[in-house]
């Protein structure tokens, strides 16, 4: 892992030693760290004077009351508190970002649904703000209940503007070009295989150092994504605490006029400051961003015959409040082996009461090898049947038993209890497959009523 490069002008904590360079290791660590020495008060919260003439706030992500082994809260200290990061607000109009509710009578969301990968429009300048297309909506935004997925376009670093969301935490999977999150608790530099969470409430900018720059993004309005009990499987393997990387505190202090624009509650509103938002000097806590290496997931299946539900390929999940019935569960199918003996191996035909958003970062799916394309969708809604397609099962259904390593490929599901909603955008852009639902029409009637394999 490289240390991320920095913006000019900011400072940010001594790197620390070996591969964690600008970053710290760990999932929901109580971390600490400090850009200047001394910044971070020891022993104690909340002197009565915090050194450096900084300011102490506390960044609270559950409430204060969440039982402690889910209670999330950092303490910062900064230049100013954030109540001078913001001033009286406007509402502006972001047309192509969706919340929950976005249901449309004349769009049917009730279907098998597939896109092309789309392109980053040329000629015009989209930021992390602009150039956010949702796709589906899901549960509703003012409950704090279900989710959003979009995909982002992005070919413009935000200047001097700011963001954050009061309506839920951002997961983000790049698929090409490279980003730069400055935010207000350290610098973290994304690209392709790896992710991202972006916590609700924090403060950042975001810039494109390689682009354009495209991707997918699951805002999970719901309780906040963790790691997936493991039951049996035990203490290792799936994804690890030590491979998240949280950033080390990293600061500006810069006067210059500067935009702050917030979600809340559906709706985008911009307010006018005077300075860089991103002025928290030292913090510590466990309610932070981070970011993971999709290929540190140590993938576990079967190993005789049969394959466990794709829910094995879990990396991170967020709770519902019914047990075991996520709000949203991100999986992740990539590089493994195939060894299991007399067995159909993709993934089998099925109807879920949960709903599969899907998307390829790069790489051929098994189930479908032609038609779901890198930076390309699907959609299997709530108890629509979905499968392999005609190719994919013959393959399947006759291809010799040994053990088969599946390389070169990348994808992933944003899996929800809720249905999902096809946005206009979606439902009417020309990048939608009129054709997916065919590619099930050739599967033959094989049954003729006598025995034997077919
Ligand atoms: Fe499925």
């Amino acid at each position: 892992m490289t240390i991320p490069s920095l913006p000019d002008g900011m400072t940010r904590a001594p790197s620390l030693s070996g591969p964690h360079q600008g970053y710290m290791p760990g999932f929901g660590n109580d971390f600490e760290t400090e850009a200047l020495p001394g910044a971070l008060p020891q022993g104690m919260n909340s002197p009565q004077k915090c050194n450096y003439g900084l300011y102490g706030e506390q960044l609270s992500g559950t409430a204060f009351t969440a039982p402690s082994h889910q209670n999330e809260r950092t303490w910062c200290y900064r230049i100013r508190p954030s109540v001078k990061h913001t001033h009286r607000f406007r509402k502006i109009a972001v047309p192509h970002w969706k919340s929950a509710p976005d249901i449309h009578p004349d769009i049917v969301s009730l279907g098998q649904y597939r896109w092309d990968p789309v392109s980053v429009p040329a000629g015009e300048d989209l930021t992390w703000i602009t150039g956010m297309r949702t796709m589906v909506t899901a549960g509703d935004v003012n409950t704090q209940t279900g989710m959003a997925s979009h995909m982002y376009l992005v070919n413009a670093s935000m200047q001097d503007e700011y963001f954050f969301s009061a309506d839920g935490e951002l997961l983000v999977v790049p698929q090409e070009g490279r980003l730069r999150f400055c935010t207000e608790l350290g610098v973290i530099e994304l690209e392709p295989k790896e992710i991202a969470i972006l916590p609700r409430g924090l403060v950042y900018r975001v810039e494109v150092l390689e682009g354009p720059a495209r991707g997918f993004v699951c805002e999970n309005y719901g309780q906040k994504f963790q790691l997936p009990g493991r039951g049996p499987i035990g203490a290792n393997c799936m994804a690890n605490r030590r491979d998240f990387k949280t950033p080390v505190a990293a600061f500006e202090d810069r006067e210059v006029p500067s935009k702050v624009t917030v979600k809340w509650c559906g709706q985008f509103h911009v307010t006018e400051i005077g300075h860089s938002p991103l002025d928290v000097v030292a913090w510590h806590g466990n309610y932070a961003p981070c970011k993971y290496d999709l290929r540190t997931y140590c993938p576990v299946g079967a190993v005789l015959f049969d394959h466990p539900d794709p829910s094995i390929f879990t990396v991170l999940t967020a709770p519902s409040g019914i047990e075991g019935t996520a709000n949203i569960d991100f999986v992740l199918f990539r590089e493994r082996w195939m060894v299991a003996e007399n067995t159909f191996r993709p993934p089998w035909y099925h109807k879920n009461v949960m709903s599969e958003l899907m998307g390829n970062i790069y790489g051929v799916y098994d189930a479908k090898p032609k038609g779901f394309i890198p930076g390309g969708m699907s959609l299997h809604n709530c108890m629509l049947p979905h499968g392999p397609d005609r190719n994919a099962f013959e393959h399947a259904s006759n291809e010799p038993m040994v053990p088969v390593r599946q390389s070169d490929t990348m994808s992933f599901m944003f899996e929800t209890r809720f249905p999902q909603h096809l946005t206009e955008w979606a439902a009417k852009a020309g990048h939608l497959q009129e054709d997916y639902i065919d590619c099930w029409g050739s599967l033959e009637k094989k049954f003729d009523g006598t025995p034997g394999m077919k």
